[in-house]
């Protein structure tokens, strides 16, 4: 074959850009920032960056570096959770705002903040064991998730200097930062300016824009660069009270316009797939339970819709609807996902909204439009008493039908918080009684197909 299929003009292609600022709000919920944290930060970045005058190539760097910049959170979001109880949701706010070399200020936190259920006691317990621990325990948590957040950026193919920046985001001008310690200028550029950055975002939203400023101020040279906090002007604080006004589409739209001339990446074939393997990681590092869960679904979806005769273009797109089928579990704390015993009804209600925040996460996504409607409604059932929406059997697309197969073989081949993992033979009869029922006779044949064929075990390796 010797014929090209010609490029996309320009103009209608998607931009990484784009792509990342709609993944970025998934972040934000991990991270249990309000929606747009992120593209905030971002903004303020980008105007300090044109205030220093830094490159093209720096501003480019600085740019994806901080829609990405809490790319690994979700890594450490089961042990916030095991250390401080509760949601970690909250854990991870807060833990943004302690200065943890204050043993003081620490302590405050930690009876305020862990657990605020439980008794003063147990708190108390968990503040004891923390200072027993001192801050190593921040430090691990900071190093798990910038580690596995420079990572990420590096296969997304963001370059090494976005990566070393998503890296150093947690350490402060005075050497009281994590995970190394590093001070002044051994901490790279952009990484100074995404740490003020994202600081000043947190107390604009909740104390204004000229109170996050005096915050800036008050910690020139301990937390942050003397240089940049004198950039922090007049100027940024108007920009930063209008940016704090915008919904997330104007959010999205400022951000766009703020990509800096003549560096927008274009999101081709190969790079959506990268962003949704890439996101695909984030979803499955947020639990112990879901260690890799994504990717043994889309392998088994894959597996069962060739054998249902899925073209090659149905197939691209039900690989990354599968890959991101659970991202809006980013929203799900882990003292749900995680809770050894049965769920209450309230927790039972947020596990449902998943796939509701998962359509309105990938809608928004420019040619996404179609896998969003597949992704969204992977827990949807043929009788109408599935979630979040109770579509019944015609209205749900056969994606979904594929994607939902694929995604309870999974949950019962594997273990869970509340039992282990049930034998092949166990998990398929189980889903049999569910035949024209829930699930689609036509998808459990293929299934059954493929796991006689020996395919049922050797996920992993292939879908990457
Ligand atoms: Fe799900
Ligand atoms: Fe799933």
């Amino acid at each position: 074959m010797t014929s090209r299929t010609p490029p996309t003009p320009p103009a209608e292609a998607v931009r990484v850009s784009e792509v990342l600022a709609a993944l970025s709000f998934a972040l934000d919920l991990t991270e249990g920032e309000p929606m747009g944290h992120s593209l905030r930060t971002c903004l303020i970045g980008m105007e300090l960056a044109d205030h220093l005058g830094l490159s093209l190539q720096d501003r480019r760097d600085l740019y994806y570096a901080m829609m990405l910049k809490d790319v690994g959170c979700s890594s450490s979001s089961a042990r916030v959770h095991e250390l401080f109880g509760g949601d970690d949701r909250l854990a991870q706010h807060w833990l943004k705002l302690v200065d943890w070399g204050n043993t003081l200020k620490a302590a405050r936190f930690g009876l305020k903040h862990f657990v605020p259920g439980d008794s003063l006691g147990e708190r108390a317990r968990r503040v004891a064991m923390l200072a027993r621990a001192g801050s190593s325990v921040a430090t691990e948590l900071v190093e798990m998730r910038s580690t596995r957040g420079a990572s990420i950026v590096r296969r997304l193919g963001l370059g090494e200097r976005a990566a070393e920046a998503v890296r150093s985001i947690d350490e402060h001008w005075d050497g009281s930062g994590r995970p190394r310690g590093a001070r002044g200028d051994e901490i790279p550029l952009l990484s100074r300016i995404i740490c003020i950055s994202q600081i000043l975002e947190v107390f604009a939203m909740v104390h204004g824009p000229r109170g996050a400023i005096q915050l800036a101020q008050s910690k020139k040279g301990r937390w942050f660069d003397p240089a940049l906090v004198e950039a922090c002007d007049h100027r940024l604080e108007q920009r930063m009270a209008l940016w704090c006004a915008l919904n997330a589409q104007g959010l999205r739209d400022a951000v766009r316009n703020g990509e800096p001339d003549g560096a927008s990446l274009l999101a081709g074939p190969g790079t959506l797939d990268r962003i949704a393997l890439g996101f695909a990681e984030v979803v499955d590092a947020k639990s112990p339970f879901t260690a890799s869960h994504s990717f043994r679904v889309t392998e088994m979806a894959l597996k069962i819709a060739a054998r249902l005769g899925h073209g090659t273009e149905q197939l691209i797109e039900l690989r990354r609807a599968a890959l991101l089928h659970d991202i809006g579990k980013l929203y799900v704390p882990n003292s749900i996902l995680d809770k050894p015993g049965r769920l209450g009804p309230e927790e039972w209600e947020t596990v449902r909204l998943h796939p509701y925040y998962t359509q309105r996460i990938l809608e928004h996504i420019r040619g996404f439009e179609n896998l969003a409607v597949i992704a969204g409604a992977h827990h949807e059932r043929l009788d109408g008493r599935g979630y979040f929406q109770g579509l019944r059997a015609e209205q749900i697309p056969l994606g979904s039908r594929v994607i939902a197969t694929a995604d309870i073989y999974d949950a019962l081949t594997t273990a869970r918080p509340y039992r282990p993992a049930l034998p092949e033979e166990t998990a398929v009869q189980l889903m049999e009684r569910d035949r024209g029922i829930g699930l689609s006779g036509d998808c459990l044949d293929a299934l059954a197909d493929v796991l006689q064929a020996g395919e049922g075990g050797e996920y992993l390796g292939r879908v990457a």
